[in-house]
């Protein structure tokens, strides 16, 4: 009890003293994120002290639920309620949706700290065009890291006992999944999840489909592609996987899956490389625990730039916030400190890579080699590719497909509908 009372007041006298200190000189930020997975909420603790230890007032919002369509829709209603949130974690063309929006800017405040940091001459053209708003002119978002979608992670233990090594073709995939399954182990850990089932689906039509066929279908929804007889094969695999999966499947998270992969309950996992922050929260070691491969493709590469998004603030002290909080995530070291947890790699094009594990280096290496040969395209899943009206017409399929025995025709048919209707 007096222990409660000790706590408590500790706890009263730290906030006055926060709310009196200073430190108000860093200004606010109310950051709305779902980053709330072991492996994020470490990554995430590395903005927070750095925010914190420059002067700055953070107030956590997070939002449950991978993937972040929950977050979306908590942050749909405050911004609609005329209440944004100082920064929020959203990507891709949502950001340039909100612009059109109105209430972004201008003036957007960042765009003079990355004038004065010259982010342009620290990103690549396309991470930095996804940042930007008022026709592509200004920033009005920053990018903290680039993530990979396409990865196979596995158990090391569980294949070596097997006999087996890293699938380099999808049927390679599948006749080991067979194997595994017929000793008694789960082959593939999975949430079903619509986000997560997207996240397979996009690493199947990158391999099964080919990048031209990605791009077609997935990026430019060229109906052709849409509804041909790729996309059947496309349905096939999902279908297949589908059956590597255990009947705990729909509705886990994503992390717990991760944790199978850890345990050895399951041999497998695709999932984007936030699931190494799992794996490098938990002390494990890539090569050594667990390994990581991209999954099958031609040199394709899917990729995923998380960023927090500055809406339009009154007050000095937001206005301030949004400014540090903007320059900071910029910063060089916060770069390589906050990747090394999260599992991504640095989105500035300047930051060593030394300290980096074996996955990161591949992922960066391969990202490059992807950029030259065609193979560099958005994750539509992570809302890189297309507008959240695409994104969702094409999600709901793949998710009603993978979780019902609904035909492959069938599923191409629906998909090419879907996304008629949405346009
Ligand atoms: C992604 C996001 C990652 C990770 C993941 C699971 O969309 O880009 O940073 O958090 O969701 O929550």
């Amino acid at each position: 009890m007096l222990k409660q009372v000790l706590i408590s007041t500790a706890g009263f006298l730290f906030a006055t003293a926060v709310s009196l200190s200073p430190a108000m000189a860093g200004g606010e930020a109310e950051v709305l994120h779902w980053w709330t997975s072991g492996g994020e909420a470490a990554a995430l603790k590395v903005l927070k002290d750095d925010f914190a230890g420059n002067g700055g007032t953070w107030k956590d919002m997070p939002v449950a639920g991978g993937g972040g369509d929950a977050a979306m829709q908590t942050l749909k209603a405050r911004v609609v309620a005329g209440d944004p949130p100082t920064a929020a974690q959203i990507k891709g063309p949502s950001i340039q949706e909100w612009d059109d929006e109105g209430v972004v800017g201008p003036p957007y405040h960042v765009d003079a700290v990355a004038k004065a940091q010259n982010w342009d001459s620290l990103l690549s053209a396309q991470v930095a065009n996804h940042m930007k708003c008022d026709g592509f002119t200004k920033y009005c978002a920053a990018p903290v890291n680039i993530h990979r979608i396409d990865w196979f992670w596995a158990n090391k233990k569980v294949l070596d006992a097997h006999g087996l090594t890293m699938p380099t073709s999808w049927d390679e995939f599948n006749a080991a999944a067979s194997k595994l399954q017929a000793a008694g182990i789960i082959p593939l850990a999975h949430g079903s999840q619509p986000w997560q089932d997207a996240t397979v689906f996009e690493a199947v039509a990158l391999g099964v489909g080919g990048n031209e066929f990605y791009q077609k279908a997935i990026v430019e929804l060229n109906m052709d592609a849409l509804s041909g007889a790729t996309m059947v094969k496309v349905f096939d695999q999902m279908r297949t996987l589908q059956g590597f999966t255990d009947e705990g499947a729909p509705g886990r998270d994503w992390n717990v899956a991760t944790g199978m992969v850890m345990e050895g309950k399951a041999a497998f996992q695709i999932m984007g490389d936030w699931a190494k922050g799992e794996f490098t929260n938990a002390g494990l070691k890539p090569g050594i625990d667990y390994y990581c491969l991209p999954t099958p493709s031609d040199h394709g590469y899917l990729y995923n730039v998380d960023s927090f998004i500055f809406y339009s603030m009154d007050g000095k002290s937001k206005i301030e916030g949004q400014k540090l909080l903007g320059s900071l995530m910029m910063g060089k070291n916060f770069q390589k400190v906050f990747n090394l947890y999260k599992g991504s790699i640095p989105a500035r094009l300047d930051v060593p890579m030394d300290e980096f594990d074996m996955c990161a280096k591949g992922s960066a290496a391969d990202l490059n080699y992807s950029a030259m040969t065609g193979g560099l395209q958005p994750s539509f899943a992570h809302g890189m590719a297309l507008r959240l009206a695409q994104k969702g017409a094409i999600q709901d399929v793949v998710t009603e497909h993978f979780n019902s025995n609904m035909s492959s025709h069938e599923a191409t048919r629906r998909l090419a509908q879907a996304v008629k209707a949405s346009l």
